[in-house]
């Protein structure tokens, strides 16, 4: 065990707003022996407890007054395959978007649509990732989780994760409880591509050439590219809101004053609304305030262009929930966490 809690580190380089603020205490894990220099230590007992990853989901808006623990687990063997599929069991440490191109470099199908996500694979299956048509729920078989306050691993099923949109128990009721070590993904060594949403389809056809997760990988990497702002030049953690779902009647509503509103009906008669539409409608879109504001290319990602404070990207956030509600009578849920 050579992990040791180190205090008063700052937290700039580790989350993608770029917040600089500070945590009292830190711990670098790199196996699950690691953690458990966490439990044994009881000097942190009372103090909150904040498990990492990339950072690429959170906003800081005061110094972190307990203690992260910095998942930094690696890890990459294939444990199971047959005809059809492949399992590979990833440590929670390893970088998404690496962990993507790897696959896609076996010819392994799955993930191709989830390329470029900033972010961690321990992360993952939190917020249930997702982009494109595609969700880390359709990939994923398993994960194994060490319980914070007792050290055994758990393993959960994919019914156990209870997953939904931007959604899982590890946002809910097991929220803080576990820092998942492991994912098991299952991956098709005969891909079927999903190209049906959005722009996929385009950008393939400018690419040329007959599609494979290759060529999906990269044209979902070229729509991204464009939209979404680079974390490592300007400050952002991605979609700030999720995308409200509306009952069928509250949409009809709203339909019959705004008839270009898209749709995505859901099979259970909801309809989601893509919010970047209702927060563009608001009159948002490229908003700029000084060092921080709305992304001109994506109404829906809040950024900081150099040195604003977690306090001003989160007053915005306010300001833009109380006018999509003035308008629209929709209440937008922040997807990234506030801390
Ligand atoms: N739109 C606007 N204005 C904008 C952007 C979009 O009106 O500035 C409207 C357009 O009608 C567009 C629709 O919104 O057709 C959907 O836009 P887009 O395809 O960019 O997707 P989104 O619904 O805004 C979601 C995810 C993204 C993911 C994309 C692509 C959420 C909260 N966000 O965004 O995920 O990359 O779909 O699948 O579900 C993230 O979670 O951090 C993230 C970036």
């Amino acid at each position: 065990m050579n992990a040791h809690i180190q205090s008063q580190i700052s937290l700039k380089p580790y989350n993608t707003f770029g917040m600089d603020v500070t945590a009292r205490w830190w711990l670098d894990i790199h196996d699950e022996s690691g953690a458990l220099v966490f439990i044994a230590d009881n000097r942190h007992s009372n103090a909150p407890v904040l498990v990492m990853g990339g950072g690429s989901n959170i906003l800081f808006t005061k110094d972190f007054e307990g203690i992260i623990l910095k998942n930094n687990i690696k890890g990459r063997e294939v444990v199971r395959q047959d005809e059809t599929s492949v399992w590979l069991r990833l440590g929670g440490g390893e970088n998404w978007h690496e962990t993507v191109l790897y696959t896609i470099a076996q010819g392994w199908g799955g993930m191709e649509n989830l390329s470029l996500i900033p972010g961690s694979v321990g992360a993952a299956p939190i917020q249930n990732i997702g982009a494109y048509g595609v969700e880390l729920k359709d990939m994923f078989d398993s994960l194994e989780a060490l319980n914070l306050a007792t050290g055994a691993t758990h393993v959960f099923s994919h019914a156990a994760c209870q997953f939904g949109y931007r959604d899982s128990i590890f946002k809910r009721e097991a929220r803080d409880k576990y820092l998942i070590t492991r994912v098991t993904l299952r991956l098709s060594r005969h891909p079927v591509l999903h190209t049906s949403y959005g722009d996929i389809q385009q950008e393939l056809a400018q690419l040329g050439g007959e599609p494979d997760v290759r060529l999906v990988s990269e044209a979902v990497c070229r729509i991204r590219t464009r939209k979404l702002p680079d974390p490592a030049v300007t400050g952002n953690a991605g979609s700030f809101f999720k995308n409200p779902t509306l009952s069928a009647a509250q949409f009809a509503t709203l339909k019959a004053v705004w008839p270009d509103i898209p749709a995505y009906p859901q099979p259970d008669g909801s309809v989601k609304v893509p919010a970047a539409w209702l927060i563009q409608a608001s009159g948002w879109k490229g908003f700029r305030n000084g060092n921080y504001g709305v992304h001109t290319q994506q109404a829906l990602v809040l950024v900081n262009y150099g040195g604003a404070s977690g306090q001003d990207i989160f007053q915005l956030s306010e300001d833009i929930r109380q006018d999509v509600a003035l308008k629209f009578g929709v209440h937008l849920e922040r997807e990234v966490n506030i801390l």
